[in-house]
Parts: structure tokens; C-alpha cells; sequence
């Protein structure tokens, strides 16, 4: 049975030949922002899967919304790649997060003058 690894957190998840990445997540309860239903218009559920992980090719819809040099970076959509094999998958920070991080950050950088 494939398997897809969620990270960061090292989570595996097995899956069905075929599934794609979003319905795996959703199933094993991470959490993917989309707004579409899964339909590849909305880009909010923006990936990257490592280099060696057997995914779908991307299909004209993906190809449009995100770009081939996006696809070429590893970046691909969770409701339109489907799990072929192994997956390493890498999910965006939280912007939340994201933003916190980058306060405290400075914050530090303050502190050391
Ligand atoms: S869920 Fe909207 S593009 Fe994937």
C-alpha cells in the first residue's frame, strides 16, 4: 500500500493507489487550506512533494494554475496529484506561524544590539 510523509512532523500516512494528497491529508487529519472543494481552482492547497516521490503528472488544470516552473520546483496542487508509490510531501508553514516566527526573530535580533 502507498504511503505519503507529511512534514514537518515526520507523519505517515498509508493510502489508496490513486487517492489524492488532499483526501490522504484530510483522512489522516492534517490540515490543507483549500477553498475550491478540491476542484483545482482555488491554489490554496499548494504543496511541495520531494523530487523522488511517485506522484501523478500534472494535468492541463494544474499546469495553468500554478505554472510549469513551479511543477518543475516540486510545488503541486494536494487535490490534483494522485499518490502513485512512496511520497515525501512538505507543507507551508501556517501564515500565522509564519508571521509569529518572523516577530520574535526580530525581536532577537533587537535584543542583541
Ligand atoms: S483545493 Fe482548490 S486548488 Fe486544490
Amino acid at each position: 500500500m502507498p504511503k505519503i510523509t507529511f512534514n514537518p512532523g515526520n507523519k505517515k500516512v498509508e493510502v489508496r493507489q490513486g487517492e489524492t494528497i488532499l483526501r490522504a491529508a484530510s483522512r489522516a487529519r492534517i490540515f490543507i487550506p483549500q477553498r475550491c472543494g478540491g476542484k483545482g481552482s482555488c491554489t490554496m492547497c499548494k504543496i511541495h512533494v520531494k523530487a523522488d516521490s511517485q506522484v501523478s503528472s500534472p494535468k492541463e488544470v494544474e499546469k495553468r494554475m500554478i505554472g510549469d516552473l513551479n511543477l518543475t520546483g516540486g510545488m503541486r496542487l494536494a487535490c490534483q496529484a494522485r499518490v502513485q508509490g512512496e511520497v515525501c510531501v512538505e507543507l507551508p508553514e501556517n501564515k500565522l506561524k509564519a508571521a509569529v516566527r518572523a516577530q520574535l526573530e526580530r525581536q532577537g535580533q533587537e535584543d542583541e544590539w
